[in-house]
């Protein structure tokens, strides 16, 4: 079983009678080329911007995106709920003009009120919605953030795209397509394979990512355009799924970050927890392999956060998948 959904070639001859969906949603090739593009935007317009705050859970990617664009990085914590210290980034961002990020961590929205609440007319807010999914039939609802991006692939079974967007509709963005990359080729067979536990360093690795390529593949942006993809019945799979993981892992030692039971509207990205100590942390993993379900640990830290990152839960997240086109209690009795 896999984090993220197995490209389907099915879903484009299912496509090919349908209707095509009218929406005006710009939708470029990854999470990190949007977020490039924002911050591109946002240094024309204010080139004395030059700060970025970002949380200190945070993957590899959006480290190297902001040193490309030559950002000085500040980090503010994050505790195992996956909630921000609010205090810490009001006392960073004080000066003004810094770009700040708040990510929306597997599926769970954080609150915008708390941020709403500080002095923040100086700086530029960019929400990170790269583990959400969103339905494009419905419109964009409007956001505190100034910039969002999110990064469709990881729940939708597509091989690249992810939606980007404004506030003020400055990004000056046509929308277009390309024809799939090698790498994507590959990825889009990857539902072939028999064993497939472990990270898969198909698709969108750091090393194959093409800056000049920034629009989502044509296959894509057809499924996404034709297809009638069952919003609610893959946010109750992925429900099901996540409660799967919590009655299941409740005896063991590893410690869950969030519920979804308050929320009926969460649509969960993975079942997230964290392990005590190594032992255990690895034993999971082990456990992944054996079974061929992908435990991954997250998130792979660039080597500057890891000075920033406190030896502690934040070392030892695993992600539990909870991908729609499986069943859990059909995999594991
Ligand atoms: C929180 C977060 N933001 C952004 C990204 C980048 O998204 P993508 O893989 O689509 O480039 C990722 C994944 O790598 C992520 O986990």
């Amino acid at each position: 079983m896999t984090l993220q959904p197995l490209f389907n070639y099915k879903l484009l001859l299912k496509s090919l009678f349908n209707k095509r969906r009218v929406g005006n949603n710009v939708l470029l090739k990854s999470g990190r080329i949007a977020f490039s593009y924002i911050l591109s935007v946002i240094k024309k317009k204010n080139p004395q911007i030059n700060k970025i705050i970002l949380p200190n859970l945070i993957c590899e990617e959006i480290i190297t995106v902001s040193k490309t664009h030559k950002m000085n990085i500040s980090y503010y914590s994050v505790d195992d709920n996956l909630n921000f210290n609010i205090n810490e980034i009001e006392e960073i961002s004080r000066d003004g003009n810094n770009i700040i990020l708040f990510v929306n961590y597997f599926g769970f929205k954080f609150d915008w009120e708390k941020i709403k609440l500080t002095n923040n007319s100086n700086n530029i807010f960019i929400e990170d919605n790269a583990h959400v999914l969103k339905d494009l039939n419905q419109k964009n609802k409007s956001t505190f953030a100034d910039y969002t991006f999110s990064s469709l692939r990881k729940l939708l079974p597509l091989l690249s795209g992810a939606e980007i967007s404004s506030r003020n509709n400055d990004l000056n963005l046509i929308q277009s397509s390309r024809i799939p990359d090698f790498g994507e080729l590959i990825y889009s067979i990857r539902s072939l394979k028999k064993k497939r536990s472990g990270i898969s360093k198909l698709g969108h690795s750091l090393n194959n990512e093409d800056k000049n390529i920034m629009h989502i593949d044509y296959l894509s942006k057809y499924i996404l355009d034709k297809y009638h993809f069952s919003y609610n019945q893959i946010t109750s799979q992925r429900r099901k799924n996540f409660n799967f993981w919590k009655d299941y892992l409740s005896s063991s030692n590893l410690i869950s970050m969030r519920s979804i039971d308050k929320d009926q509207n969460i649509c969960p990205y993975v079942y997230p927890c964290y392990a005590k100590d190594d032992r255990e942390y690895h034993k999971w993993l082990d456990w992944g392999k054996s079974n061929n379900i992908t435990i991954i640990a997250w998130p792979k830290y660039h080597q500057d956060t890891l000075k920033c990152v406190p030896d502690n839960f934040l070392k030892k997240i695993l992600l539990f998948p909870v991908n729609h086109q499986f069943d859990l209690s059909n995999i594991i009795g």
